[in-house]
């Protein structure tokens, strides 16, 4: 990725893993805290129209080749960043900018249908966040979580979610060596402790200082 995006932070996981949860519990402890600056929740695949058609994809209700599935992704990512309004404008006029899912979801998800490459390059002239919470969970417990659901996406079984998990793993690796802030949560905990160690790790961003 290219450059570091202060007051930018994001969520990883796989699916199950809590990351929503966690993101709208934030917004409310961050309400509660008379924390200063802006706090603004976001989310990818957004829902713009690009969001739109991959969700519909994910739903198993619009088929694309996986490579033209991975060009969404980024197709939305850079609406999402660039657009008027959007996560690069509210960064760089200090509001707290927390996503749910960001490139790390296309480098692992879209690396595991696609190969490394065209994500990667695809992927590489956005920023890197400050600050990347990843919520670490064993996959067959983060899907149990996902039974009570009418229906499941094209990536919520076991198999899948194992690779994921092992892809999120290397790829942490690469980015503490690489110098990128990146915070492990241990995502198998009540979500009052999730909730706990998610504030823990970005009360202590910069933008706090
Ligand atoms: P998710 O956050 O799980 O949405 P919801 O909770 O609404 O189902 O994200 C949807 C799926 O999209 C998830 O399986 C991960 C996948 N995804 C990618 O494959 N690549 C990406 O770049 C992003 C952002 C998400």
């Amino acid at each position: 990725m290219n450059g570091i995006l202060r007051n930018f932070a994001v969520f990883e996981g796989c699916d199950g893993s809590g990351t929503s949860t966690q993101l709208s519990l934030l917004g409310q402890k961050y309400a509660s805290s008379g924390r200063k600056p802006v706090f603004y929740p976001t989310f990818e695949p957004t829902d713009g129209a690009i969001g739109g058609l991959i969700r519909s994809a994910l739903k198993n209700d619009t088929f694309f080749k996986a490579e033209t599935l991975a060009r969404l992704f980024a197709a939305d990512r850079n609406e999402h960043l660039y657009a008027a309004g959007g996560v690069i404008e509210r960064c760089r006029r200090g509001e707290l900018v927390v996503c749910d899912r960001y490139v790390p979801s296309s480098l692992v998800y879209q690396g595991i249908e696609c190969g490394d490459e065209l994500p990667r390059s695809l992927n590489s002239a956005f920023p890197a966040p400050e600050l990347l919470l990843f919520f670490d969970i064993d996959p067959k417990t983060a899907l149990e979580r996902l039974q009570n659901r009418s229906s499941l996406e094209i990536y919520e079984y076991l198999e899948f979610q194992k690779k994921v998990r092992e892809r999120y793993h290397s790829l942490l690796g690469r980015y503490k060596d690489a110098g990128f802030g990146v915070e492990i949560i241990d995502a198998s905990q009540n979500r009052e402790k999730v909730a706990e160690d998610v504030w823990a790790a970005v009360s202590k961003m910069p933008i706090f200082e």
